[in-house]
């Protein structure tokens, strides 16, 4: 297994605090389509195992219904709080924000989230509803309930929207990313704005979007650092300075993947992962939302 010890840089967010370079996600795996009260036992022992491994940036949502399984793995970890980096989101409760994270929090067993995310803007095409949403998310922060507030799955046109009057604007952007889904505009508006990007799903290329024109690529990278495609993929999005959410059942994969910090991929490596990505276009997730060839 790799260096238990290796050091994850953060990155600064607008708000003047700073996130884990890599998270460990408790939804798609860990995703509970059934009743919320039935315990998942491999979720608390997997997200407990991340944290010995040093994952201390943990990624929940309510929709995803493992936030009470997040709590228990935080309680049996005993990680200092202030190390920890807790990020959940709300979408289910949408209509009443402020009593969502109550809810959230009551589950985490925590006084506070790191950061807070409206998981998705489809609630509602109104520019109104998303500035008064906005605005109950500001008041969460004011209250110390959340350090820092934040989108998922957000385009230009609504984050335009919350522009036009949020007195605190979004710290990150959570979104699919990975080199078959690139979002060059979204990033470049995310740049302008001085919003954080974060990559879910950034293993994409070696799971259900391979095989694929970045394969060779991966292959050849993978064998000049010595350590498997999936942390070339991970590495390329930090050096983008986008932060990779994944997650794991296996400790082995997860002790892997902190290899992704022990080393760097130069211009002409981006580039070239760049390049043989945007050959195909694949999008895992919110696919009722966007057409076949949508790449926004
Ligand atoms: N905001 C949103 O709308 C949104 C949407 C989706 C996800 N997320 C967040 O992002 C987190 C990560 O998303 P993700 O799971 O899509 O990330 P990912 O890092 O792309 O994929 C991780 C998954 O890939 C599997 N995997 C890894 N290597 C593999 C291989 N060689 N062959 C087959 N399977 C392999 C892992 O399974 P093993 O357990 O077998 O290793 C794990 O289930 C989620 O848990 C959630 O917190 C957010």
């Amino acid at each position: 297994m790799a260096n238990l010890n290796v050091h994850i840089p953060n990155l600064k967010l607008n708000d003047g605090t700073s996130i884990p370079m890599i998270g460990f996600g408790t939804g798609t795996a860990w995703y509970k389509s059934g009743d919320e009260s039935q315990i998942d036992q491999a979720c608390i022992d997997s997200a407990a195992m991340a944290q010995k491994l040093g994952y201390y940036h943990l990624d929940g949502a309510e929709v995803y219904k493992t936030e009470t399984e997040l709590g228990t793995a935080i309680k049996q970890a005993s990680i200092p709080r202030e190390k920890l980096y807790v990020t959940t989101k709300v979408i289910s409760n949408i209509a009443d924000i402020p009593s969502a994270l109550r809810t959230s929090l009551k589950k985490l067993q925590l006084d506070y989230v790191d950061l807070y995310l409206i998981h998705a803007p489809f609630f509602s095409d109104s520019k109104e509803d998303h500035q008064q949403k906005w605005k109950q998310m500001e008041e969460l922060k004011e209250q110390g309930l959340a350090k820092s507030i934040g989108v998922s799955n957000y385009l230009p046109e609504h984050l335009d929207f919350i522009f036009e009057t949020c007195k605190v604007p979004p710290a990150i952007n959570q979104i699919e990313f990975h080199p078959y889904l690139q979002h060059p505009d979204l990033l470049k508006y995310h740049k302008e704005k001085g919003i954080a990007t974060e990559a879910y799903g950034p293993l994409t290329p070696v799971t259900k979007g391979g095989p694929g024109p970045v394969d060779d690529v991966l292959a050849v990278l993978s064998k000049k650092y010595a350590v498997n495609p999936g942390e070339i993929l991970l590495r390329w999005c930090i050096d983008q300075d986008i932060v990779p959410i994944t997650t794991s059942g296996k400790e082995q994969r997860l002790s892997d993947y902190l290899r992704a910090m022990t080393f760097k991929l130069n211009p002409k490596e981006i580039q070239q992962i760049n390049e043989a990505g945007s050959q195909k276009h694949f999008r895992g997730f919110w696919n009722h939302k966007y057409g076949p060839e949508d790449r926004r």
